[in-house]
This record gives C-alpha cells, structure tokens and sequence, in this order.
C-alpha cells in the first residue's frame, strides 16, 4: 500500500532525489512511511508508523464529532478550521499526541468521545482550528527530523491525509524543506498507478514531470452535440469557444466547461470545471446553493502561470504541485483585492496554475479573460451536483447542468444555454462570429 503511495508520488515528481512521505488513514496495516527515491534506485522504505497512528483516523474522528459524515467531509472541516482560534485548544490536543523523533504515537487522541466533549462547551470552529494545527505542527516536525537525518531536501507528498491542503503548505514551509510535490492522484484512488510505477521500477523507471492530469475519458464532438440535442437545449458552435467563454466570464455569467480528457484524481483542472469570476465573495454562498454543497472553504482559483508571483507568496519550489491544485499559499494584497471570493478568511488560497501546455484550452481562456479585465484568475470549482462524482461523460455533464440551472454550457467548441433564460447578450460583445 504506501510503496505504491510513494512510487505515485516519486515517480512523477520529476525529482532526482526525494524523501517520499505517506500520511493515510491505514493501509496494510501501517498509516505513515517514511522512503527515500533516488533516481536509478528502488524506493528505499526508512520508517514505519503502524496503526491505530492514524491522521486518518484522528481527522475522522473530529469530522463525525463535529457532525459530519466521515471519510467524506474532512475537507468542510479543513475549511471550518480557519474561523477558529487555533491556540485555545491546541494545548489540550497536543498534551494527546505522543510525539516522538521521527513519528507521532495517536493512541491517546484516538477517543471519539473526545472532541464530542469539547463541542459542549467550545465552538465547532475552535476545536476544529485546534485539532488543524496541532497535526500541523506535529507533522512538521516529523518532515524536520527526516529532512535532517537524510540531507534530502525535496518531500513527496501521497495517502488520503495529503488532501489536506493546508497541511501540504506547511510541510513546505517547514525549515529545511525547498521544494515539494503531492501526487494529485493521493488518495487510494491513485494506489493502481503507484503498483504499476513499482513494477516498471525493476525495469529501471525514472522520475518523470506529468504534463497534465488528464488522463481520463474523452467523447467526440458528435457525442457533446448529441447529448445537448437530446436534452432540447439551444446552441452554437464557436472556432474561438474560449473567447465567448471570456465575455461570459466578464459579464458575471456562470460557465460549466466541458471539455477534452477528464481529470485523473479528486480534482476538476479546467476540463470538468465550473467557472467564474472571482471578484465577488457572496459567490462562496449562491453558488453553492445552486450546487447543493455547503462549504467552509471558498472556491479554489485558476490562474495563468506566468502570474503566480502576483498573486501567491512562496510559491518557489511548490509551482510544479500547484498545477495540481495539491496545496495552499498565503496570497498577496493584489490577489485579496482582485480576487477575494477565492480568498479563504485565514488570507490562503489553493490556486491551479495554468501553463500553455498543460490545458492549452484552459489557458487560452483565462489570457482572453485578463485581456478583457486585467485579472488572469477564475473560480474553478468542480462540475458535478451535490455528494456526486464529478462529471464524465457529456449526458452527465447536461444533466447536472439543467439540474443546477447553471448559466452557460461551454462544451467542447459549443456553447448552450437553458430555453427560459434565452441566448446570454454576452455572446455579441465580441468578434467571434459563430461556425457552421
Ligand atoms: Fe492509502
């Protein structure tokens, strides 16, 4: 189980030399493995934690005594933590950590009643802050005394732990640590590919840099404009789909973009993506609503890679990850003012650089954005209806489309809207005329 999670996160890290770090729920019966990559070398295994240790199980906890379903809602609970005080608890929950050089022992936190307990008399906020920053800091200093002990300062990220962004970002801020990667795939979800970067290790594998994560289906044209027929939308077709999309975006219409291969892992980059601009805050709520979702954390941004600097601080050393949308970076003032929906209130973000080649579809709309409004930034949030996967085929992405009256269809080069709403004016801003 975790070589696979770390042969995942080694092997497309593009790292000569990697401490790969696993942090999970349980698997085969261990939660945390410490390894080291080198390129030309098997993956050496270093350190074992063995269950109950589980940050899985320790985060599970706190999400179900917090009221929500676990296994599902640890990322609402993530979001939740930022409105919360992380020092008024965070005593309590550390004295239950055994933390120890190299691992953390989590038998004495693992009691559900626990945190039920704290949640009579302190705010789901607060204790959700305290259990957030206490893993923080104990698994930082585990990634410390690695880093110090093996001289190896690139950390690779797997195990369904690592979802959490903003443990990621402190694992790249701790002292030592220069450059990180987090597989996208980092839940068991990615475990077949890492098996099979195992097996090809003995055939002499070598790190390589994933261009993009598209590795998922892809229909024809035919099959977007059959299923919009099907379901008595009307449409146009458009040679420069991604112009129009930038005259929606500037005009506040919501986009739901379908297009080319979906994404592998949990995460919508811009081919199964709903979008938006990112310029107003009450978005986090409406949306949402429409979406069937509640959340904590605000929609994630997508901005064109060349402006990171602008907007994320730190981001050196983490721009490959952030392709990925894997960690979050403190924003600059520049970013909170242009784009505050995508702001979370702790002054974080986890943004989805777009490179030209990685979606060159993606990229080519937030540039005829930025050329419109001088902001290369967008919401990305995942299309999909509420509790549901995202969407695969282009049956599913109308439906959830008509389901959630989203504004614009933008599938493939076609652009279809709902009937009692009627053509968006946007569409005859701009010179793209549509194609036969
Ligand atoms: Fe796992």
């Amino acid at each position: 189980h975790h070589p696979a999670h770390a042969a995942n996160a080694f092997y497309t890290s593009g790292f000569d030399e990697a401490l790969c770090i696993s942090i999970d729920a349980y698997g085969s019966g261990m939660t945390n493995v410490v390894a080291v990559g080198r390129r030309g070398k098997p993956i050496e295994v270093l350190h074992r934690t063995p269950y109950p240790h589980s940050f899985g199980a320790y985060y599970e906890q706190l999400t179900s005594a917090l009221g929500y379903a676990p296994n599902r809602h640890e990322g609402k609970i993530l979001g939740l933590a930022a409105y919360g005080d992380p020092e008024l608890l965070m005593d309590v929950v550390r004295a239950r950590l055994d933390e120890r050089a190299g691992e953390v022992g989590l038998r004495g936190t693992l009691n559900a009643f626990f945190p039920r307990l704290l949640s009579l008399r302190f705010t789901k906020q607060d204790i959700a802050a305290a259990y957030q920053g206490a893993m923080e800091r104990a698994v930082s200093e585990v990634v410390k005394y690695w880093v110090n002990k093996t001289g190896i300062h690139n950390i690779v990220l797997s195990g369904g732990v690592c979802a959490n962004v903003k443990l990621n970002q402190r694992i790249f801020e701790t002292e030592g640590v220069q450059k990180i990667f987090v597989h996208p795939g980092m839940g068991d979800g990615g475990l077949c590919t890492g098996a099979a970067f195992l097996l090809e290790e003995a055939q002499g594998m070598e790190p390589y840099v994933m261009e993009n994560a598209f590795l998922g289906p892809e229909y024809p044209e035919s099959e977007m404009r059959a299923a919009i027929e099907r379901a008595d939308l009307p449409y146009e077709r458009f040679d420069e789909v991604e112009e129009k999309i930038a005259d929606l975006a500037v005009s506040n219409e919501v986009v739901a973009r379908y297009n080319g291969r979906m994404e592998y892992g949990p995460r919508a980059l811009g081919n199964r993506t709903v979008l938006y601009r990112a310029a107003d805050p009450s978005v986090n709520r409406w949306l949402n609503q429409q979406l069937g979702r509640t959340e904590f954390m605000p929609f994630a941004p997508a901005t064109m890679f060349e402006q990171r600097h602008q907007n994320y601080k730190n981001i050196d050393g983490a721009e490959y990850t952030a392709q990925f949308m894997t960690i979050t970076f403190d924003c600059t003032d520049k970013m909170i003012e242009e784009n505050p929906a995508a702001v979370h209130v702790d002054g974080t973000a986890r943004p989805q650089l777009v490179t030209r080649t990685s979606n060159p579809s993606f990229y080519k709309t937030l540039d005829a954005v930025n050329r419109r409004c001088g902001v290369a930034t967008l919401i990305n949030t995942s299309y999909n209806m509420h509790e549901e996967p995202i969407v695969c085929s282009p049956d599913d992405a109308v439906r959830a489309f008509t389901e959630g009256r989203i504004g614009v269809l933008a599938m493939g080069p076609y652009l279809a809207w709902l009937p009692e709403k009627g053509r968006p004016a946007a569409l005859d801003n701009a010179e793209s005329v549509p194609s036969a």
